[in-house]
């Protein structure tokens, strides 16, 4: 006799992948389109993506790919020439000595941290993360089995801005832990490290034997104020780094699916193993078009990041009106971390409920600080300032209105 289960098995996830957190920055995305769609202007700086267009000799360049139905599968690692190409950028740019088969081309970055993780972390590891932190790699780590460490930046004020202690990573390190997870230029505070702390962390990961994953998937948008180090910079780093970067920011190219993990030769052989079983390969015209983005011509690249440095500075000194916010002068990335814990305290409100009156009544996304684990970022909100200059100004205005209202209130 057979009964019907009083739970499906559909019911049954894992508790850890019930666990998971999502990434608010996706969330918001959905809100600010449902707002829009009742009809209201929505001024975003939710998205963490270039708002200008891939550049036209990519988008042609994929056009031809489809063209001659390049439209099948390729290695796992990935076609020879975006491997080539590739491993030329980080040579020529960062004196890397990377090979083309030390290059697997994965689904985005984001895919490229998962399958680095995965091929490492096993239950119990403990991976320390510096905080707040782009929420993947916490969560990868959780559902590994890992624990994620979070060491707090500093925040020393508007002229200070953030600052990354190596010591406070060394005080962490026990005989659990694996691997220190490094993103330069950082996500969400545009804080990019000093070439000295990265030295710094680099010999505490070789005097423990941990792995440091690295990524520089902003390694474009940097603005000057500090000089950028790439991990592959360092000495015998191919012992010590999973290296993560992509295609996604730099060409903005976000929805086209193009990462890469750089990892000694020998290595990159046994996680493409997994990668096959994960993702099979990249898709086949996104790759032939990320060639001509590496070897094609970087005019619009250098444009774009002249656009966003100089709306950078809009925005800074826009946020900076507002005598309640702590703002700094972010030096990489394209997001700005305002400290808004007056504003919270006064209005009796979380980072998140700030965010929602901001999206509710003003119409602009922006993103809680707590969305960026662990908790060091819930006095914090993070603009993307991937909007026109008018839009930040707009957009900035709504806010200040908002400030206004709590404050008086
Ligand atoms: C720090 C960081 N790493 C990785 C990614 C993911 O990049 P991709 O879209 O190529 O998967 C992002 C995207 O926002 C990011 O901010």
């Amino acid at each position: 006799m057979y009964h019907l289960a009083r739970n499906s098995p559909i019911d049954g996830a894992k508790s850890i992948v019930k666990d998971l957190k999502g990434e608010l920055g996706f969330a918001y995305i959905a809100r600010a389109r449902a707002l829009r769609e009742k009809g209201h202007r929505v001024i975003s700086f939710g998205v963490g993506q270039p708002d200008i267009p891939t550049f036209d000799h990519i988008v042609e360049s994929a056009k031809k790919a489809l063209d001659k139905r390049i439209t099948g599968y390729t290695e796992t690692q990935g076609i020879p020439r975006l491997r080539r190409a590739f491993a030329d950028y980080l040579n020529e740019r960062y004196g890397a000595d990377v090979k083309e088969d030390e290059v697997i081309v994965t689904t985005g970055a984001k895919t490229a941290i998962f399958l680095a993780m995965a091929s490492y972390i096993s239950p119990g590891d403990e991976v320390i993360i510096p905080e707040p932190s782009y929420p993947a790699y916490g969560e990868v780590a959780r559902f590994l089995g890992g624990v994620p460490k979070y060491v707090p930046l500093r925040f020393k004020g508007s002229s200070g801005g953030f600052e990354l202690d190596a010591n406070s990573i060394a005080s962490m390190v026990t005989e659990k832990t694996k691997m220190i997870v490094i993103n330069n230029p950082h996500n969400p505070t545009g804080y990019v490290f000093p070439p000295k702390t990265l030295e710094e962390i680099y010999r505490i990961a070789q005097e423990n034997g941990l792995l440091i994953l690295a990524d520089e998937i902003y390694d474009n948008f940097v603005y000057g104020e500090t000089p950028f180090r790439s991990m592959t910079s360092m000495p015998g780093w191919k012992d010590y780094v999973l290296y993560v970067n992509g295609v996604s920011k730099t060409f903005s190219m976000t929805g086209w699916r193009i990462g890469f993990l750089v990892v000694r030769g020998d290595i990159a052989r046994k996680l493409a193993k997994l990668a096959v079983n994960i993702y099979s390969c990249a898709p086949s015209f996104a790759q032939e078009a990320a060639v001509d983005a590496f070897k094609g011509d970087w005019e619009p690249v250098r444009r774009m990041v002249e656009i966003f440095r100089r709306r950078r500075d809009i925005i800074y000194e826009e946020l900076s009106r507002i005598k309640e916010f702590e703002v700094w002068k972010p030096h990489g990335a394209f997001y700005i971390f305002p400290r808004v814990s007056t504003v919270l305290a006064k209005g009796g409100l979380s980072d998140i409920e700030f965010v929602d009156l901001l999206l509710d009544k003003y119409y602009v996304v922006t993103i809680p600080g707590s969305g960026f684990p662990d908790t060091a970022g819930r006095d914090y909100i993070r603009l993307s300032y991937s909007v026109s200059e008018e839009d930040i100004r707009e957009g900035v205005r709504r806010i200040a209105d908002a400030v206004k209202e709590i404050m008086s209130s």
